[in-house]
């Protein structure tokens, strides 16, 4: 086993040019330092960026999720008032998680989305009806963001007029850093927004109580009430859960396959030419740039060792996904967009037991979204140079753009 290594600031790596392309950062990472310590203000980690590793760390039963096992550690990471809300299968292990994921898994599975496919449809539609006559748009807000909100908040079964108000909530946390506020006003904003959305849940699962609807959060009463199966507390933040992860990685992700192939003229014109490959086009753009660039963190619960590091036992461990999906180990050209690319086990929706329990949603919201995107938005281009476009702050959990300039039209 090798010594631990020297941690490096976390500001060294996310730097400006990070912001704007992390890929060299992850190669320069996976070729001379696949384990990194790094330092940020407030702890510390051990960053894994080859394809190998990663698989390796995301299926290992001796990193655990378990928030109460990570203790203080969470709280220092995350802050006191964050636990309540995050009482759900992201941050427990088996067979804990496998009694959380269990229940919500029915209402995700390849046919029930299936069946939401025509709902969802509509919603593009209707986003994209004011816009098609103007010939230009700023897609993230008109566009990428609305549409995975209210299919959740359909799905949940939030009513029309209190999105509003989980729009906002959910901006505070994904502003986070561009907001012009210090890092502790930063984390203050943000524990604030989660305290209303908590709140604004926890009424919410009340009102279903006295009146069910035909929606999930009414499906997960039903499912507790009659076998006593989740607390109040792990209902409510099961619905957190849902609606943070199924937001802002689809609203994300959307913007980054845009860009992909606005900035890649040769794939966007075969995809548009074939649309029989939007299907594995879609893979391949979660591949080359996912906008979970990161799984959560994992707490090592004994010495672990990947690629002749060792980690030693208390430590927190980060998977960089984005850098495993262009793991020239494993991808032929992996910085190359290649839509008709067809072996292609990328890791944008993470691996093992907390592998994305959205991720039929995810694909069919993307398939709709990006097929009618190319069908209705004729001669689709850049309103701005892509080196100019402004992505979320490199230390940002997610990988996406604050805004997304388009033109498009006949001529
Ligand atoms: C977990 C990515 C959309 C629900 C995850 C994880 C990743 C991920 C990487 C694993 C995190 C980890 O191991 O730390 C994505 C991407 C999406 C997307 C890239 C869109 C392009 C969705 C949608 C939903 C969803 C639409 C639906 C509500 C979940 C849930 C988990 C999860 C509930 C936790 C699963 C568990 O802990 O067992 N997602 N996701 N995701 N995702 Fe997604």
């Amino acid at each position: 086993m090798s010594e631990v290594t020297q941690a490096v600031p976390a500001a060294e790596l996310f730097t400006p040019e990070f912001r704007l392309d992390p890929y060299p950062t992850y190669a320069r990472l996976r070729e001379n330092a696949p384990v990194c310590r790094v330092r940020t203000p407030r702890f510390e980690t051990w960053m894994v960026t080859r394809y190998a590793d990663a698989r390796a760390v995301l299926s290992d039963p001796r990193l655990s999720k378990d928030i109460d096992r990570a203790g203080d550690l969470y709280l220092q990471v995350f802050g006191e008032k964050s636990v309540a809300l995050n009482r759900n299968m992201l941050n427990a292990d088996p067979p804990e998680h496998s009694r959380l994921r269990r229940l919500v898994s029915q209402a995700f599975t390849p046919r029930r989305i299936d069946a939401l496919a025509p709902r969802v449809q509509q919603v593009v539609d209707d986003l994209l009806d004011p816009i098609v006559p103007a010939g230009r748009a700023e897609l993230i807000s008109e566009f990428a963001l609305p549409l995975p909100m209210n299919v959740i908040c359909e799905l949940l079964g939030v009513p029309v007029e209190d999105r509003e108000q989980f729009f906002s909530g959910t901006q505070v946390i994904r502003t986070q850093g561009t907001a012009g506020r210090s890092n502790e006003e930063d984390r203050a904003a943000i524990q604030e927004a989660q305290q209303n959305l908590y709140a604004y849940l926890t009424k919410l699962v009340g009102n279903k109580r006295d009146r069910p609807g035909d929606d999930l959060i009414s499906a997960l009463i039903a499912a507790r009430d009659g076998g006593g199966k989740l607390s109040e507390e792990e209902l409510v933040s099961t619905a957190f859960l849902l609606l943070f992860a199924g937001h802002q990685t689809t609203a994300d992700f959307i913007g980054n396959a845009v860009t992909a192939l606005l900035t890649n003229p040769d794939q966007l014109d075969l995809v548009t030419r074939n649309p029989d490959l939007l299907p594995g086009a879609i893979e391949e753009l979660l591949r080359f740039n996912g906008s979970v660039p990161v799984a959560s963190f994992r707490l090592a619960t004994e010495d672990v060792e990947y690629s002749g590091v060792r980690i030693p036992k208390g430590s927190i461990v980060t998977v960089v996904l984005n850098a495993a999906n262009h793991d020239p180990a494993h991808f032929t050209d992996p910085d190359g967009l290649h839509v008709d690319r067809t072996d292609n086990p990328h890791m944008a929706f993470g691996y093992g037991v907390h592998y994305c329990l959205g991720v039929s949603l995810a694909r069919m919201e993307a398939r709709t979204a990006l097929g009618t995107l190319l069908r209705r938005l004729p001669n689709l281009a850049l309103e701005v140079a892509p080196e100019n476009l402004r992505w979320l702050p490199a230390a940002s959990s997610f990988r996406g753009l604050l805004e997304l300039p388009v033109r498009f039209g006949d001529t």
